[in-house]
Parts: C-alpha cells; sequence; structure tokens
C-alpha cells in the first residue's frame, strides 16, 4: 500500500501518515535526513516527515487520543519542563519551526549531554537550559515570555510546579499541557485523586481546565491535563 501523508484537521505542523500500519502522527523534519530517536522518516512529495511514536512520546499519545487543543503553533515560543533528551521536544521544534523557539530544561547533566548532542547541535530553534524546574526565578530571565507551557518532569507537586513557570514566563490566555504521572506523586492515592489534586492546584493558580485526558494504552497511569491560563 502506498503511503499517503495529509494535515492533521485541527492542529497546524502535524501530519497524519496513512498506510499499511493505519494512521500515524508526523511532523515535517526540520533538519531532513536527520533521525533523533531511531524514528522512521518518510519522503511525500518531495519532503520528509519523522513519524511519532505514541509509545515513546506523550504528546503523541494524546494526538492519537484526539486531546481537544495542543496550543503549539508555528512561529510559537515554548518553554518545555522535563525535556530529557529531546524526543518530544525535536517534534515540538519540528512544529514551531525556524521562526519559533523552544527551550528546554532539565535538571540533570547526563541527559542533557544527550539532549545537546542529538537535538540541539542540529536545531537552531532548541536553547537548553539545564536546571531545576521547580525555581524557575534561576531561567525566566533566558527564556522571557511564551506562548506555551509543556511539562514532562514525572516528579511530586508537578501542578505547582507548573503554576509558578507559568506565572514567570505564560503569556495571558496561553496553553499548558502537563503530563501527570499519577503514580509518581503519590504510589498509595488512587490515581484519579492524584489527578483530582493537580487539576485543583492549577484551577487554583488562574487555569481553566480543558480537558483531563488518559493516555492509556500508551502510557499506564498518566493524564495529560489541558489548560488555559488566565492569571
Ligand atoms: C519523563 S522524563 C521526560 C520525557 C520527555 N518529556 C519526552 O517526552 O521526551 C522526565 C524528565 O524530567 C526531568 N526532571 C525531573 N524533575 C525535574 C526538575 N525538578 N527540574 C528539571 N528537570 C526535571 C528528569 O531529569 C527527566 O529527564
Amino acid at each position: 500500500m502506498k503511503l499517503v501523508v495529509r494535515r492533521h484537521p485541527k492542529f497546524e505542523g502535524v501530519f497524519w501518515v496513512e498506510g499499511f500500519e493505519g494512521l500515524r502522527p508526523a511532523t515535517r523534519n526540520l533538519v531532513p535526513g536527520f533521525q533523533v530517536y531511531g524514528e522512521e522518516l518518510i519522503q511525500y512529495e518531495g519532503v520528509e516527515y519523522r513519524v511519532w511514536n505514541p509509545f515513546r512520546s506523550k504528546l503523541a499519545a494524546a494526538v492519537v487520543k484526539d486531546v481537544r487543543e495542543i496550543f503549539i503553533k508555528h512561529g510559537h515560543r515554548v518553554l518545555y519542563l522535563g525535556s530529557a533528551s529531546g524526543t518530544t521536544l525535536s517534534h515540538v521544534s519540528d512544529i514551531v519551526g525556524v521562526l519559533g523557539m523552544v527551550y528546554g530544561v532539565d535538571f540533570s547533566p547526563k541527559v542533557m549531554q544527550q539532549f545537546i548532542r542529538s537535538v540541539v547541535e542540529r536545531r537552531r530553534n532548541v536553547v537548553p537550559v539545564l536546571a531545576d524546574a521547580t525555581k524557575p526565578e534561576t531561567y525566566s530571565h533566558i527564556v522571557g515570555v511564551v506562548d506555551v507551557v509543556y511539562a514532562d518532569v514525572a516528579q511530586p507537586r508537578q501542578a505547582k510546579l507548573v503554576a509558578d513557570n507559568c506565572r514567570l514566563m505564560l503569556k495571558k490566555g496561553g496553553g499548558t499541557l502537563l503530563a501527570v504521572k499519577a503514580r509518581s506523586i503519590d504510589s498509595v492515592e488512587e490515581p484519579a485523586k492524584v489527578v483530582e489534586q493537580e487539576v485543583k492546584t492549577l484551577a487554583q493558580n488562574g487555569f481553566e481546565i480543558l480537558q483531563t485526558l488518559s493516555l492509556e494504552p500508551f502510557e499506564k497511569d498518566h493524564v495529560m491535563v489541558v489548560a488555559v491560563y488566565h492569571g
């Protein structure tokens, strides 16, 4: 069967690859010829796309599960908390394109090294920030104001951390995506209760919650919280 690539009907810069494996999300490769994490590269009508694996990326899982909004668009400035080696962040970099900018924060020097080698050195729209995301005042002067905050730090009190970052850097009306790993916050508490508590914290800090989306079967016990920041 021949592969066909179509635009995602809702999300600018996101595509569907249609072929023998069904529908798979993809982004247009900002650095043709280069993979970031061994993802499949596809050529279609003179353009190269990177297939976006929902088992490797929670944002791809959210797209496959028909999330209401991802907020990220061409030319946007994005603060990405918990960049790790840049698997998901590299697709965000594809979406915002050359006119956008993605600030990737991680506190692990080891993953930061890999991130720099596989993503930052090849992409001019990515800035690495080696810092603790619980201390946004240490890097807000580097980042400035952003359109979107994406958080996947797998840490306790993620919502509090997100609210502190948004207060300093997210524009009013900007979007937030928070991947909540329910079990890492409190391994005894029911995952649903943990998510409820995180949502409550966001609501108390000026966020309007649009959706909480389970990422099963791609990510066990993970929920994507989609919110707009009103301040
Ligand atoms: C689940 S991984 C992120 C995966 C990545 N978002 C992706 O999809 O490719 C969580 C990352 O958060 C980082 N992290 C955890 N707590 C942090 C903190 N307080 N500040 C900065 N980074 C943190 C870890 O070092 C780790 O790399």
